[in-house]
């Protein structure tokens, strides 16, 4: 059981904008939550495994008939759901990568949804990082795969309290294309740990 699921994602580290508005996230919530149980999972250094045919299966195959590698394997994912399914609160913090979630966050949402066995009873509240924006009027307006998917993985299991806090335009002062945004980027990356810490004491 544990107050707060906190996951991360970007291997950039120090230099991650992800990475930086959980952190004011989490300054607040300890701050208001001092006894909190928090069950980080940081898949940049721990990456969980892709499912496999063995993984799959381990659901059709009675207890008694999987070998010892499948049992392994459907007992990790198992504890992998359970964290999801106890948990009061789940924080992930993403970057976006090719307008969706990085790989090592989708192996993870393939571990953790086990139809008819997952659900989250808590709130949900997801941190994007994106490099441009996909906001209305926008070149690239609809190109984002990544708000509307997290969203729906977490309410299709149930939950209904589900917050987005995203910043834009992470690539200004990286990219040439982007050089004219270094202050949308600054006021968004702002914007987004203010809401990070809002969210974070409600
Ligand atoms: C492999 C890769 C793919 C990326 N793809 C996109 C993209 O499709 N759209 C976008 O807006 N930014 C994209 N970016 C930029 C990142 O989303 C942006 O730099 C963001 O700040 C990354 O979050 P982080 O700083 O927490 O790692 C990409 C970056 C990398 C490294």
């Amino acid at each position: 059981m544990s107050d707060l699921l906190h996951l991360e994602v970007s291997p950039l580290g120090e230099h991650s904008i992800s990475r930086s508005i959980s952190k004011e996230f989490l300054a607040t919530y300890k701050a208001n939550n001092p006894d909190a149980v928090i069950v980080t999972r940081d898949l940049a250094i721990d990456p969980v495994p892709h499912l496999d045919g063995e993984t799959i299966n381990a659901g059709y195959t009675p207890e008694a008939d999987r070998p010892a590698s499948m049992a392994t394997k459907h007992e990790a994912r198992l504890t992998l759901a359970q964290e999801v399914i106890d948990a009061k609160h789940i924080l992930i913090s993403t970057p976006m990568w090719n307008f969706t979630v990085p790989s090592v966050l989708k192996a993870w949402i393939d571990q953790i949804i086990i139809p008819g066995h997952t659900t989250v009873s808590g709130k949900v509240t997801i941190i994007e990082a994106q490099g441009g924006s996909y906001a209305e009027g926008a070149p690239r307006a609809g190109w984002d795969w990544e708000t509307g998917y997290l969203k729906q993985v977490f309410t299709s299991l149930g939950a209904t309290d589900v917050e987005v806090i995203l910043s834009e335009f992470g690539l200004a002062g990286v990219v040439p294309a982007l050089a004219n945004f270094i202050d949308n980027k600054n006021a968004s990356i702002a914007a987004a740990k203010k809401a990070a810490q809002t969210r974070a004491a409600a």
